[in-house]
């Protein structure tokens, strides 16, 4: 009997799969017995729902060094969580800078602003030493400065931005940090007290291995406490008002949480915290070697960066990135092709006229994976030469 082919998935920085067992467990078990609408009731069930919650809230304020569970807002992903946070904090006239790597999720919501009229920004280069990149922010910073929004780590990059110095030059100088943490969250330590986070966004479903319909602003101090609401509706404390409680979470979280998915976000945090950020870390790290190694090998592979991490970006000449992708998909291998959502990053990598193939693992990646899919690029190639040939 023909043995069915393994899937190979190489997606983990657009979302993690698969999730760890305690995961996928606790989101049944939450929907089995705790089914209650959290902070709507005071009968058993809904405290059942409010202490997983709360329980999630302490365990990622811990994580991620903030001042307690209410420092904890639950989003639906890394997007919404940057949306309140920018367009909570920001008034007319403000200045915005932001790193010219960043993905859709920070370049839109302030392109928006600016498109109305409200806002100004303008870019920094966040690629070359720490001294570089704070020279880079210092010529471009304004006196309205009032934010800098970056990535920690881009989506289609392994550079990590000096976020604890940048933090300091921002904190001292009166301007706000909003550190977009979409690929670095559960893959190298953050801390927000530390490095002077005022709101760090990050989604559940990636590195942190929750389920998908789940991200966090994390509030590293009370900038997020006098912001614009950009969604109002129940919160289940002051309910005679007809505003927003002025309280954190509950002034960004309008309407009924997902509990299930938070359930399985908690067991997720767990996870990373058990194997640890350094393993994690230096497992991906030894991934990108082999798969760097190996590609590096092959002449018609053009690879982008030298940086160890969790991400490898390469195109394969005479084929274009969608092309790539669809044969190692018939290989059951899942990349990423295109613009990943990030232009700016295309952009600084010179892959704006091609975008690019990203592979990027997780702890569940083994150097089998990458075995099978360095062969399937070799294949891919050799047939694509076989076929010049005989064209
Ligand atoms: N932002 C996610 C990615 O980089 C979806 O693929």
């Amino acid at each position: 009997m023909k043995s069915e082919k393994r899937t190979v998935y190489l997606d983990n920085a657009a979302t993690t799969f698969p999730k760890p067992d305690t995961v996928t467990n606790a989101i049944v078990r939450c929907m089995r017995e705790s089914g209650g609408n959290p902070g709507r009731g005071s009968h058993r069930m809904a405290l059942r729902a409010a202490e997983i919650i709360y329980a999630c809230r302490e365990e990622a304020a811990n994580f991620f060094g903030a001042d307690g569970a209410e420092r904890i807002v639950f989003t639906m992903n890394t997007t919404y969580a940057l949306n309140i946070a920018v367009k909570s904090v920001l008034r007319a006239g403000d200045h915005v800078l932001i790193g010219n790597m960043e993905h859709n999720s920070v370049l839109r919501p302030v392109a928006a602003l600016a498109e109305q009229g409200k806002i100004t920004y303008t870019t920094f280069n966040v690629r070359g030493t720490t001294e570089e990149i704070l020279g880079n922010i210092r010529k471009t910073v304004r006196t309205n400065t009032r934010a800098l929004v970056c990535a920690h780590i881009p989506n289609t990059s392994n550079v990590e931005l000096p976020i604890a110095e940048i933090g300091a030059f921002c904190r001292k100088r009166g301007t706000l940090f909003i550190v977009d943490g979409a690929q670095s969250a559960g893959h190298v330590p953050i801390n927000v007290r530390d490095m002077s986070i005022d709101m760090l966004c990050v989604p559940g479903h990636k590195g942190l291995y929750g389920p998908q319909g789940t991200g966090m602003i994390v509030a590293g101090s009370d900038a997020l406490l006098s912001g614009n609401t950009l969604m109002e509706g129940g919160s289940g404390i002051h309910s005679l008002d007809r505003r927003m409680p002025d309280v954190l979470p509950e002034r960004y979280e309008a309407g009924t949480l997902p509990t299930p998915a938070i359930a399985g976000l908690l067991e997720g945090i767990r996870f990373v915290k058990r194997i640890g950020i350094a393993e994690i870390h230096d497992a991906e790290a030894e991934l990108w070697h082999q798969a760097y190694d190996r590609l590096s090998e092959m002449p018609s592979v053009q690879l982008y960066e030298k940086k160890p991490g969790g991400v490898i970006v390469f195109n394969i000449d005479g084929l274009s990135a969608a092309d790539v992708s669809e044969l190692l998909d018939r290989e059951r291998i899942c990349v990423r092709s295109g613009y990943h959502c990030a232009s700016m990053a295309h952009r600084a990598l010179g892959t704006i006229k091609t975008g690019a193939v990203r592979a990027s693992f997780s702890v569940f990646n083994t150097q089998r994976d990458i075995q099978t899919f360095t062969d399937a690029v070799r294949k891919i190639i050799h047939e694509r030469k076989k076929e010049l040939l005989h064209s």
